[in-house]
């Protein structure tokens, strides 16, 4: 039975609202406020700017994962190229199977935020509101802008394996 038009046009522009919030989310801070914030704020406001912004940021991100979950999955019952689970014969399904091994690991990275190095970063923010030194901060929003970069250069290569898909 075909896909009615109106679902995949739904789940195609939801696909595309995701990847631009998510992946666009991502370069924007990581390529543009990051940077910025680190030359013109103190420590204190920085780490307070970067837990902020990282905490909304969680949450719309784990909701787009969930949209191109969704989404993508009609999509891929719905299109011609499709022969099945894990029936790679084709270009098409070499180019999706490694854009969903990639998808994967952006999964990962993303639990690696909300639950390594954002309730570090509270813990850090609570510590200072009370006065007490915290020698791990440096390195702890090293490491958690380290992962939002790995996260955008994933999902680039999301981005060229879509378009390798869409010209197979
Ligand atoms: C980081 C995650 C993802 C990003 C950034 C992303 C992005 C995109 C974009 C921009 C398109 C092209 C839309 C168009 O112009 O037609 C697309 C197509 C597609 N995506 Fe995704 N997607 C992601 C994850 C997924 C997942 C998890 C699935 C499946 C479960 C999926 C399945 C598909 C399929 C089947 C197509 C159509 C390919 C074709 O037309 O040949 N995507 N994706």
């Amino acid at each position: 039975m075909n896909t009615p038009v109106w679902a995949l046009s739904l789940a195609y522009w939801m696909h595309m609202l995701a990847t631009v919030t998510w992946i666009g989310g991502l370069a924007v801070f990581t390529l543009l406020v990051l940077p910025a914030a680190r030359r013109t704020l103190d420590a204190d406001v920085y780490a307070a700017l970067v837990e902020r912004f990282q905490t909304r940021f969680d949450a719309i991100g784990w909701f787009s994962v969930a949209v191109l979950l969704g989404s993508g999955m009609l999509q891929m019952s719905a299109n011609p190229n499709y022969e099945g689970f894990l029936a790679i014969n084709s270009r098409w399904a070499v180019a999706i199977l490694i854009k969903h091994l990639i998808f994967v690991v952006m999964i990962a990275v993303s639990a690696a935020i909300t639950w390594g190095v954002l309730p570090a970063l509270r813990r850090a923010a609570l510590l200072r509101a009370r006065g007490r030194e915290t020698p791990e901060l440096p390195a702890l929003l090293k490491r958690g802008a380290l992962l939002m970069r790995l996260n955008l250069a994933l999902g680039v290569i999301v981005l060229a394996l879509t378009a390798l898909a869409r010209a197979s």
